[in-house]
């Protein structure tokens, strides 16, 4: 059996060599970009999507996002960089998971979570040692913790030693031409000293461009 210090090793690895399987949970406005950047810059991508038309878009190389140019799905697609299902068992084949599901305000003008709890217990069940979630919804302070932990956990697994749990607020600016996905930094919050480095590769951040923006981003875990 891998150790901890192995595990984490061997993830670190997959992400260095661009190895690592990726899944976007969640392919709307901040998933799907997300999901297309990871394949440009070399990782295998699948994006799991409630959405069968969405997802039967995709694999017809039609994009459905503003930003994102069907030309770009198609050649992401055909190249076989970027997959879509609904098919949530193959979250199980993932080395990494980020989590982009809906949190619309509710009544009282809280985010409602449920959307990432649903996610959650998704992932959950086929969770396995070495894998890497990270919750990317914008939500309240205390979300990741307490609720996206509980229910990853459920099944015995510990964070930090069994699998990783990282919060990385989404990065998409619609329409803004000048800070895109790849020079906007992304601030990730993690419990564990591991846990920040494996997910900090796939973009890369423009330091001058991204520190006014940074200073108004929380840092915490959320
Ligand atoms: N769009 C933006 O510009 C923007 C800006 C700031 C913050 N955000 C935040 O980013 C998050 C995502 O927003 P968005 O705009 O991408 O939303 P969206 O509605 O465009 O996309 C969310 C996608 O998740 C899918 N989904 C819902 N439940 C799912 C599940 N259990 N499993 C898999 N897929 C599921 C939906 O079908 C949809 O395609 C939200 O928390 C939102 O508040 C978005």
């Amino acid at each position: 059996m891998h150790t901890n210090s192995m595990i984490f090793h061997i993830l670190k690895e997959k992400f260095r060599n661009h190895n690592a399987n990726l899944g976007v949970l969640g392919l709307g406005y901040v998933g799907l970009p997300l999901a297309c950047e990871f394949a440009k810059v070399g990782f295998r991508v699948t994006g799991f999507e409630v959405d069968a038309a969405k997802v039967k878009s995709l694999l017809a190389g039609k994009s459905y996002i503003g930003d994102i140019e069907s030309q770009e799905v198609r050649e992401l697609v055909e190249t076989k960089r970027l997959k879509a299902t609904t098919d949530f068992a193959k979250l199980r084949g993932m080395d990494a998971i980020v989590v982009c599901v809906p949190t619309p305000l509710n009544k009282t003008k809280d985010p409602d979570v449920s959307y990432i709890d649903q996610a959650a217990r998704k992932i959950a069940r086929t969770l396995r040692r070495g894998q890497l979630i990270i919750l990317e919804s914008t939500t309240y302070p205390g979300t990741t913790r307490e609720n996206v932990l509980p229910l990853l956990g459920s099944r015995g697994f510990r964070v930090g030693r069994d699998f990783f749990l990282a919060f990385s607020p989404e990065r998409i600016d619609p329409g803004n031409k000048q800070y895109t996905l790849p020079n906007t930094p992304k601030v990730v919050g993690g419990d564990h000293s591991n846990m920040q480095r494996p997910g900090g590769h796939p973009v890369q951040p423009d330091r001058q461009a991204g520190r006014t923006r940074l200073e108004r981003r929380s840092r915490r875990i959320d």
